[in-house]
């Protein structure tokens, strides 16, 4: 199996990614740290630990990250996920802690500790993923790739041109774009499109397994898209858990490499990725000179029934 580790922000989505990552036969999940995004850090933990619990994966690390973004103060999104950052379902409190050390420092430890080169699945702002790579550069060279939850080719949703994982801390996805490792962009272009029909949701939902409806009862609570009223009852996207469908069938989604950068100058565009998609150089480049900029696999399209297929006969197995 490939070894990954998710940074996330759980979170409805997160937690959707969470369920399929322990039960996919072709992953093994070597740790999950978490960062301050949906809900506070602390939130974010004990959210983490209770779906792992849930999941039947109690043993797998799970470290405390960035109480707040580089520059920014923490904003959190509970009108997307609830009060407690998970939909408010009433789900039971975690029965152990997190573990002894920070989210930055566990990365380090499994990362450098994993027999294969790691892919890494941040589904959340990418303030610990930053840390990491300023603090410890030598990570990257056990590091397979990153396939990061962030960033918009065309409309944003935190603002109409900055999607929110990335609007949360511009800086820090300015340096994961440059961390001179293979990027996987799985953006709200795709993330958007992926939605499981009422029916499904609703036969997860009916399981006697406790990771499965879990599964089902989060899927109920998604948007079909974000921000608007489901369009059918209980119909629900799989959001962040998208992107660990692009590590487990990556032939699932059409990728262009592609020039990538984060507006950080403040004002309407800030946390905004642009993405190069013009088929040869502009004005700028004739008269200002190529500008350098960090190629990045930008997902364009995605095989929608095969990914909801991919996640129903995961978590129901
Ligand atoms: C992203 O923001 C969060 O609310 C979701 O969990 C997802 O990671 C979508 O913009
Ligand atoms: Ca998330």
């Amino acid at each position: 199996p490939i070894p990954v580790i998710i940074d996330c922000d759980t979170g409805v989505d997160d937690a959707l990614a969470l369920l399929l990552a322990v039960r996919h036969p072709g992953l093994d999940l070597r740790a999950v740290t978490c960062v301050a995004g949906n809900t506070d850090v602390d939130g974010v933990v004990r959210n983490t630990l209770t779906v792992l619990e849930q999941a039947g994966a109690p043993d797998i690390p799970v470290g405390r990250g960035a109480e707040r973004p580089l520059i920014e103060p923490a904003r959190p999104a509970r009108h997307v996920h609830g009060s407690d950052g998970m939909g408010d379902l009433g789900l039971p409190a975690p029965t152990r802690a997190p573990a002894d050390v920070d989210a930055v420092t566990l990365l380090r430890r499994e990362i450098l500790a994993s027999p294969r080169p790691v892919t890494l699945i941040p589904t959340a702002p990418l303030t610990n993923i930053a840390l990491l790579l300023r603090t410890h550069p030598e990570v990257t060279r056990n590091i397979e790739r990153i396939v990061f939850m962030g960033g918009a080719v065309a409309v944003g949703n935190a603002t109409p041109v900055a999607e929110f994982n990335v609007w949360h801390d511009p800086e820090a996805a300015a340096i994961l774009l440059t961390a001179g490792v293979p990027i996987t962009m799985y953006g709200l272009d795709v993330f958007m499109r992926v939605v499981v029909d009422a029916p499904d949701v609703h036969r997860l939902r009916a399981s006697s397994d406790p990771g499965t409806r879990l599964a089902g009862e989060l899927l109920a609570h998604r948007p079909t898209t974000q921000g608007e009223a489901p369009e059918a009852e209980e119909a629900g996207g799989l959001g962040d858990a998208g992107a660990v469908c692009a590590v487990a069938d990556p032939a699932g989604l059409t990728t262009r490499l592609l020039p990538v950068e984060v507006s950080l100058a403040p004002g309407p565009a800030r946390g905004q990725t642009i993405v190069d998609r013009r088929p040869r150089p502009g004005e700028s480049e004739i008269h200002e000179g190529k500008r350098e900029h960090a190629l990045v696999d930008v997902a364009l399209e995605v095989d929608v029934d095969r990914y909801v297929k991919l996640y129903l006969e995961t978590v129901e197995r």
